[in-house]
């Protein structure tokens, strides 16, 4: 059977990650958190100090950039594949309130989304993949058969993200993610570089009332629709 591009763009904490996971699985298809990817870069323009102090320096990092090495490693047991920089596995630390904080930041810079929007590509050309991010559908694969727009009102969105922080042990306030979660839309929207927006294609869907048995039966028939009309 004819295999698809499945690109999954939403606002911050939606669950595009879970749906995207979910229909990977379930097609036999590749799937890749391109968020890891910005979250990768933000960690290591923290780790040099360029970002998340006073003296923000944008040019070191662009400069840096070719030094820059991201991989994902399948990891077997969790059912994922995991994100590596510069061969070491980052995927705890990519996801902590702190790279959070700076990542939109480091999602504006032209140069950084050049370098992972190509890799990005590079990784479809083979279809049978769901990639879920804020440019996929609009960017990334302008032409992918089936793109899919995540919303979620902030409240429900900070209220599942602040969940998930205090499960892995993160001492959040719930105020504080909201106000992430507030902030990102707002950077991730307004930015100059392929803003988050409705692709004139995508299907819209908001989950903010909807389990996540419902959301993915509903996706994946209508996934299986697209499929079988190729
Ligand atoms: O999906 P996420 O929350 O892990 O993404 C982290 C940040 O990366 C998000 O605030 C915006 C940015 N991002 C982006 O600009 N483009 C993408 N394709 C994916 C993520």
């Amino acid at each position: 059977m004819q295999k698809i591009t499945i690109a999954i763009d939403g606002f911050s904490s939606t669950g595009k990650s879970t749906i995207a996971k979910q229909l990977a699985k379930s097609l036999g298809y590749i799937y890749v958190d391109t968020g890891a990817m910005y979250r990768a870069v933000t960690l290591f323009a923290m780790r040099n100090g360029f970002v998340g102090t006073e003296n923000t320096n944008i040019g070191a990092l662009v400069k840096l950039l070719p030094k820059i090495n991201l991989k994902f490693v399948y990891n077997d047991a969790l059912g994922f594949a995991e994100m590596y920089l510069n061969n070491e596995n980052v995927e705890k630390e990519i996801r902590t309130l702190e790279v959070s904080r700076n990542v939109s930041q480091v999602a504006t810079i032209e140069e950084v989304r050049y370098k992972l929007v190509d890799m990005q590509k590079k990784m479809g050309v083979e279809k049978g993949i769901v990639m879920d991010g804020r440019d996929i559908g609009t960017v990334v694969f302008p032409d992918a058969e089936l793109k899919l727009f995540m919303t979620a009102s902030a409240e429900k969105r900070a209220t599942r993200r602040y969940k998930e922080l205090l499960d892995k042990g993160d001492k959040v306030t719930f105020k504080e993610v909201l106000k992430n979660v507030e902030q990102r839309d707002y950077t991730d929207s307004h930015r100059e570089f392929s803003p988050l927006k409705l692709a004139d294609d995508a299907i819209e869907f908001d989950n903010s009332d909807m389990g996540l048995e419902e959301q993915f039966e509903r996706i994946l028939n209508y996934s299986q629709r697209v499929i079988d009309k190729q």
